[in-house]
């Protein structure tokens, strides 16, 4: 049976099956979650096919150094963390002290340590302080969706010509759309993905997905011209 219009038993019944036959189960990436629901922090980790994605595009893009903005409890960080080489960094950024430390925990258990710098702090105070290093090669957007314009600036302030950008939840149940939304959330999103399409440095798309999360969106951007601001 087709479903022109997916109801949610059949969009969800297609996550789990893509899930199960795809990503598969792992017992690191499933206590990494048990961890952070046990800190009842919130339930907003990347679905499992997004986390797959995720690692993918590090091996795909041979990515060496990777930036998150978001830490929350390390799941997606875990998932990078195993697509980059022995001798790449994931640098992570979590405000939340807390979060930190759980994460930590579960990136550590996870045998990827050694892999996995958790800068502590608000992400547009951090970022700064990692000019200078070698520029990333990957970066995930994934914290308050208020500040995505500034930490696309930085994306492509620390990357190079033809640093991979994602960014998580730009689809945000469909509210997206809405141009008069008085959401702080849409209109950062709708900021940063305004700003993908203008700014010369990227070259960017979305994606709607409908995933164990729900009905969401990730965009890819490419930077073309880093210096171009
Ligand atoms: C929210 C944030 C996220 O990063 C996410 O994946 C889902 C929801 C939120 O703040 O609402
Ligand atoms: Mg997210």
């Amino acid at each position: 049976m087709t479903h022109p219009d997916p109801t949610p038993d059949a969009w969800r019944a297609v996550d789990r099956y893509f899930a199960e036959t795809l990503v598969g189960h792992d017992a690191d990436l499933e206590a990494a979650v048990a961890a952070q629901r046990e800190a009842d922090m919130p339930a907003i980790e990347v679905a499992p096919v997004n986390g797959k994605f995720l690692h993918l595009l590090a091996r795909m893009t041979g990515a060496r150094r990777v930036l998150e903005i978001g830490t929350l409890g390390g799941y997606s960080t875990i998932w990078l963390a195993r697509g980059i080489p022995e001798d790449g960094r994931v640098v992570t950024i979590e405000a939340e002290p807390a979060n930190a430390a759980v994460a930590r925990a579960s990136i550590d258990g996870a045998g990827v340590g050694d892999k996995v710098e958790i800068r502590i702090g608000r992400a547009a105070e951090v970022l700064p302080t990692l000019e200078g290093e070698e520029p990333f090669d990957l970066v995930f957007i994934d914290a308050d969706k208020e500040s995505n314009a500034i930490y696309l600036d930085w994306s492509a302030r620390l990357g190079r010509e033809g640093t991979v950008v994602v960014v998580d939840n730009v689809g945000r149940g469909g509210a997206v759309a809405d141009a008069e939304s008085t959401s702080s959330q849409v209109i950062g999103t709708r900021r940063g993905l305004a700003m993908l399409g203008e700014d010369p440095r990227f070259e960017a798309t979305a994606l709607q997905t409908l995933d164990a999360k729900g009905w969401d969106g990730v965009a890819l951007a490419l930077v073309v011209r880093p210096g171009a601001a």
